[in-house]
């Protein structure tokens, strides 16, 4: 419903379109992680202004829902972190791009996920009191950051024991690795892999009197495929040895492209827009940029206050759908920077023009109908979900509240713009 407006009965108050945010949703994904990894350590992943959901708020709330270790990919992301949450873990898994800056990643003491012995050589001299903890990453599969071995760890894995044993100051408190295909259903050989090889490298720094203090390995559909219990190979390390688990995806309530499914997830996001104008256009009328689509009777057209600027893909022209009222409604033509198109003949024609009245809000992503998923977003604008979610702009203000209900007008924020 439009809300009135305190002072002027006559004018009409729209939502700006915004992201809300419900606590409940993450409380409720958060519970499903604890669930299926009843004894780990929940580093939640937040990097990427936590897959666009908001960062330093993101933080906030998993904070106060008991979680302390954090996941992010750059120096910048975790010095923003770390003047925010000045106690808690923040742990680096972008790579060493901080290499440069590595004085600062000491200063704010965050841990980095290191994959070259060159990365700890440049640490050591900058570690003059007590100790510093690092992740060691171990390549099982991604072929992409982690330490790597063809078919004897030890050799490769030697000068790095001999740094640790040298290097005192330097701690290593993580084996980390990542799933390449957790979320396949048909990929379990390729997990179990990666796992044997990952258990090479934890037999390895046994040997050497070097176990780490965690052992860090699954994501979300690692999460829900079992991962998030000691599993075979390391299960006898379980008293001496924290699991950790790293979910991003689960915790905001999106299931992956092939998922693997738990008990179902709450999307965290609801993205509204408002209807910023109304209008009925005849028959063969073109519609938006470039006139893909033509109408074919005279229709009723709704025009809505978000567009690609804002994050809603321009792949979504023509074939996409917002919600009204639990309906959805297709997108007409294509989407432009701001704007884009949907036709609500149906709801003038049948009597309920008051639902897609000027001022009213759709919902672009949310909970409780298919079409608004991000998974199927992402279906149509042939990406995954976390292109979607991290896609969506600063322009777009993001609002934390206890569940999904509508926010008045005046509780969202203007959006910090640079
Ligand atoms: C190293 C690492 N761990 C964990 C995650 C979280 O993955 P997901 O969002 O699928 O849970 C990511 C995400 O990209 C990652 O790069």
């Amino acid at each position: 419903m439009v809300q009135p407006h305190p002072k002027n009965k006559k004018a009409i108050l729209a939502q700006p379109t915004h992201v809300q945010l419900s606590r409940k949703a993450l409380a409720h994904n958060l519970k499903c992680v604890r669930q299926n990894a009843p004894k780990a350590n929940i580093v939640a992943m937040i990097k990427s202004n936590a897959y666009g959901h908001g960062m330093g708020m993101m933080a906030q709330e998993l904070a106060a829902l008991g979680v302390s270790s954090f996941g992010v990919a750059t120096l910048a992301e975790g010095i923003h972190l770390r003047r925010q949450r000045p106690e808690e873990e923040i742990i680096l898994f972008g790579g060493a791009s901080w290499l440069g800056q590595a004085e600062a990643l000491v200063r704010h003491r965050l841990t980095p996920v290191i994959t070259h012995l060159s990365e700890l050589e440049v640490l050591a001299p900058l570690v003059t009191t007590g100790t510093f903890g690092i992740h060691l990453g171990i390549d099982t599969g991604m072929s992409r950051l982690g330490i790597y071995w063809e078919s004897q760890p030890e050799p490769v894995l030697m000068p790095f024991i001999e740094f640790f044993q040298n290097h005192p100051q330097i701690t290593l408190e993580a084996l980390a690795t990542h799933f390449a295909k957790a979320d396949e259903k048909s990929a379990q050989s390729l997990c179990e892999a990666q796992m044997a090889q990952y258990t090479q490298a934890v037999s390895v720094f046994n040997a050497h009197n070097l176990l780490p203090k965690r052992f860090s390995i699954a994501n979300s559909s690692g999460v829900l495929r079992g991962y998030g219990k000691y599993a075979k190979g390391f299960a006898e390390h379980q008293f001496r040895v924290q699991l950790d688990v790293r979910p991003g995806l689960m915790l905001y309530g999106i299931e992956s492209r092939d998922e693997v499914k738990s008990s179902p997830l709450m999307p965290l996001a609801h993205w509204r827009a408002p209807i910023v104008a109304r209008k009925r256009v005849k028959q063969g009328r073109a519609v938006s940029y470039g006139g893909t689509h033509i109408c074919q009777k005279d229709t009723e057209i709704a025009v809505i206050g978000a567009g690609y600027g804002d994050g809603v893909p321009r792949l979504l022209s023509d074939r996409g759908k917002v919600i009204i009222n639990s309906k959805p409604a297709v997108i007409l033509g294509r989407v432009c920077m701001d704007l884009f198109m949907v036709d609500v003949t149906d709801w003038v024609d049948a009597g309920e023009g008051a639902e897609v009245a000027l001022g009213e809000s759709v919902t672009l992503l949310g909970p409780g109908h298919a079409d608004s998923m991000a998974t199927e977003w992402a279906r149509l604008a042939q990406t995954i979900p976390y292109e979607i979610m991290t896609g969506i702009t600063t322009r777009v203000p993001r609002v934390w509240s206890d569940d999904h209900q509508p926010l008045a007008a005046a509780d969202i924020p203007l959006p910090a713009l640079e």
